[in-house]
């Protein structure tokens, strides 16, 4: 059938006869988007360059004005803003100006998404010889922006931590919510997030769970930029107050600490390799107290069924960064099982390119 598809015959003639003229050109069209793909990539990245999706959000602006703005020519401009029409972007108004679309809208007021595709020309540069990517003859440069994947003391620049956990934090939001969305926290007591970064996920369930005790385990070289956030929003009378706990460490060097009925895993897992993961499990199983619980949450693959999200986007992504992987639900439900967690189990996941949830319980 396949061989029938490609040859240039059946497509003339599938084209042309009214039951599959319109397939075929639903195919064609899909098709030139993933041929086109990476100009969209880089009109997007332009677009955010620019400030542009902020500057609309304002006000509808004209191309002379945002030409004049980013010191684009103006008849190059017009071309970047007809592309981010044609891609969904933008809108033209009658009167001339451009406007947002509800995507572009989105693209402007998602937390952190700007600062996620910016921080892509890293990734775009990786990618850009895919050949010798796929064949890992790249020395990436994505690793370099994540130092703390080669550990502890890779990453004992606080200005590049804070660099990496504000990009971390910015996107945490999103993180949080569908989280928190499907796991249930009712009966809880006291929750340690390991890896917690700046502390977004847990000023979330603090919110969230007023009641629940507090306690962030990072690297030494980013626990300073949680302190100063949390000490920010408690004076701002919207973080969690004195329950939280702020623990320096690295996980790949000492054991964790113990007394916590609930620890998670928040995008924390992707960045290893199986045989650290499985050593960060076991030390998780060990701190739990028995009818304790681990929660994993961060973009998944799809396993049997690979997804966009997970498959072909951050799989590529962890490739990059040389140390960790993308992994599916069931691939993360085994490495639980082989620490000794049992209960384990996968929560079907609304926005998988925000993230998928895997819990377990340790029983004994
Ligand atoms: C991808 S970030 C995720 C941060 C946060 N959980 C989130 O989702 O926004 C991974 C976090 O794991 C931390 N981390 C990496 N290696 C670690 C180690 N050996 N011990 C403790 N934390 C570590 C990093 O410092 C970083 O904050």
């Amino acid at each position: 059938m396949n061989r029938l598809v490609a040859s240039e015959r059946f497509q003339t003639w599938a084209a042309r006869f009214p039951l599959t003229r319109r397939i075929v050109r639903a195919e064609g069209e899909a098709m030139f988007d993933l041929v086109a793909g990476f100009c969209h990539s880089q009109i997007l990245q332009a677009l955010v360059s620019f400030d542009i999706p902020a500057t609309l959000l304002e006000a509808d602006t004209t191309a002379e004005v945002l030409a004049s703005r980013a010191r684009v020519p103006l008849h190059r401009m017009h071309v970047l803003l007809r592309a981010s029409v044609a891609i969904g972007l933008l809108k033209q108004r009658r009167s001339g100006s451009y406007g947002l679309t509800r995507r572009g809208a989105a693209l402007a007021g998602v937390p952190g998404l700007s600062e996620m595709i910016r921080h892509h020309e890293v990734l775009y540069r990786d990618l850009s010889d895919p050949v010798a990517f796929f064949r890992g003859e790249t020395e990436t440069e994505l690793a370099d922006f994540w130092p703390y994947v080669f550990g502890a003391g890779a990453a004992s620049d606080p200005d590049q931590a804070r660099r990496y956990s504000e990009l971390m934090a910015d996107s945490q939001k999103l993180v949080a919510a569908d989280t928190l969305a499907v796991i249930n926290l009712k009966d809880a007591d006291r929750l340690m997030d390991v890896g917690g970064g700046t502390g977004a996920f847990l000023a979330a369930v603090a919110e969230a769970h007023p009641d629940i005790a507090l306690t962030l385990f990072d690297l030494p070289a980013v626990v300073p930029e949680a302190r100063q956030r949390f000490d920010a929003l408690a004076a701002a009378g919207t973080g969690p107050d004195r329950s939280l706990e702020i623990v320096a460490g690295s996980f790949r060097d000492q054991a964790l600490p113990q007394g916590f009925d609930i620890i998670s895993l928040v995008r924390v897992l992707y960045d290893h390799n199986d045989e650290t993961v499985g050593r960060l499990l076991s030390a998780v199983y060990t701190a739990l107290p028995s009818g304790g619980r681990i929660i994993v949450s961060e973009p998944m693959t799809g396993g049997a069924k690979p997804g966009r999200a997970g498959d072909a986007y951050f799989a590529l992504y962890c490739m990059a960064m040389r140390t960790g992987r993308a992994r599916s639900a069931e691939e993360i439900m085994v490495l639980l099982r082989s620490a000794g967690f049992e209960q384990v189990k996968a929560h079907p996941s609304s926005r998988p390119f925000i993230t998928s949830v895997v819990e377990a319980v340790r029983l004994d």
